[in-house]
Formats: C-alpha cells, structure tokens, sequence
C-alpha cells in the first residue's frame, strides 16, 4: 500500500501540522502499517512516535521505513490492539490513525481508546475510507491500474463504515465536540508538502473519487485543557 499511495503521507502530516500544531512530544500512529505516516510524524513533528500495530509483520515493514528516513531512533514498534492499549491515561499529544478504523472490530472501544490516552490539550485525528461510497470504486479503478491495489482499495470500500454509522460511534463513545466530515486532499496540505513530493501537482487524490466528490472521512477530536483556576 504505501508503495501505491506514497505521496499521501507526507501531506497527512502536513495536515496534521496545520490543524493541531507541534512540535509534540509523544504521538501516536493507531495501524501503522508500513510505517509511512509514522516516519513523516517522527521526522517533522513528534521527539517519539508508538508506531501501534497488531500485526508483527507490519512492524518488520515500518522498521525498515522508518530506518530508510533516518528516524527509526524515535519510533517505538508497540504490538498491540486498539482495543486495549497499554498506554496510561494522557499518555500523548496526538493520535492519528489513516485506513486502521475499519479493521477494528470494536470501533466505540478503539475511539475511547485513542481519546483516554491523548493529553489534555491533545488532538486524535482519524481518517478513514467512507463506506457509503462503494459505487466510486468504477471510477477509481480508471486511475488504479494495479490489480492488487485495486482489490485492496475495493476491499477497503467493502469493509468500511459510511459517516452516518462513524457518528453513531462517535456519540456511543461519548467524546466531546467532534468534528467528522469528508476528507480529500486540500492544496494547502499538498503545497505544506511539496518539497517531498516529485510533480506533487499532477498527482491523483485517493480520497476523491475522480469527480470532485471525497470517498473518506475525517474525524478531529481535541482534549480540552483543564480550566485555568479563577483568582
Ligand atoms: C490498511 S492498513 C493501514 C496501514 C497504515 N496506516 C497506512 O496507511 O499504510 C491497517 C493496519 O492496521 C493494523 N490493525 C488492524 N487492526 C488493528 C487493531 N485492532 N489494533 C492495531 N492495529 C490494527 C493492521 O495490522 C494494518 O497494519
């Protein structure tokens, strides 16, 4: 997968940069995959980065990313599931997770999950693809023309849930003041990005499902600080 989408993580952090800030010092890739989003958080944004995942295969994959963008010194490869993370509460500044959220077979568990362990003034962000949108994949399968990453990409679109069924989650789960909406690339993101990315401008956006439409969403959840105390 990161082979296929490569060009997305770098503007996934710069997103992450602009909505939440940094430099932080303690954040957390929920699914890490291959490593990708992990290895742009330690790189531009976090001193340390979990890089949570269930599969130890998956871990071989990041380390070996994460050992290739000179960060590896940062990450920690924590084998472990969403659903019983062995953090302490307030443990991290953020909490990112990118196409993980439908592999969780509990999703209300996992949300609360990444919300007990952010910090006070801390900000989950989670994207993942809209479930609802099953009909894009024609479209998409236009512009991915590698058979194995269009069986992962329908897989995704089969195993999803649409945001109608991430709301309900999302209020089961009691966290406060979400923000959940579609998500497709923004320029500004791409431009934050740009030196990391060869022809970035002609690049097609796997969150569009080549009609202008986005095909995934995006929560934001932010940890309020506790109330200054009054004089
Ligand atoms: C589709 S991949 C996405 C990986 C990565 N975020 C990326 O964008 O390349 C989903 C990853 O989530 C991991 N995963 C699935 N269920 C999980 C769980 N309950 N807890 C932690 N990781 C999980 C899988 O092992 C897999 O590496």
């Amino acid at each position: 997968m990161d082979e296929h989408q490569w060009y997305l993580y770098p503007v996934l952090a710069a997103r992450v940069a602009r909505l939440a800030g940094g430099p932080f010092d303690v954040a957390v890739d929920m699914g890490t995959g291959p490593g990708l989003l992990t290895a742009y958080l330690a790189r531009d944004l976090a001193r340390r980065v979990h890089a949570v995942d269930i599969n130890p295969a998956m871990h071989e994959l990041a380390r070996s990313t994460c050992t290739r963008m000179g960060v590896v010194d940062r990450v920690e490869f924590d084998r472990c599931d969403v659903h019983r993370l062995p953090y302490p509460d307030n443990h991290a500044d953020l909490v990112v997770s990118y196409s993980c959220f439908h592999h969780w077979a509990d999703p209300v568990t996992g949300l609360r999950e990444c919300f007990r362990i952010l910090r006070p003034g801390g900000m989950m962000v989670i994207w993942d693809t809209d479930g609802s949108r099953k009909s894009a994949v024609e479209r998409i399968a236009r512009v991915v023309r590698d058979p194995a990453h269009l069986r992962f990409v329908t897989e995704a679109f089969d195993e999803s849930y649409a945001p109608a069924e991430v709301s309900g989650m999302v209020a089961e789960a009691h966290l406060p003041d979400p923000f959940l909406g579609p998500f497709s690339i923004d320029e500004e993101d791409v431009m934050a990005a740009i030196d990391d990315l060869a022809n970035g401008a002609s690049l097609p956006d796997p969150g569009e499902a080549g009609d202008g439409t986005a095909v995934a969403w995006e929560l934001i959840v932010r940890k309020a600080d506790p109330a200054p105390a009054q004089s």
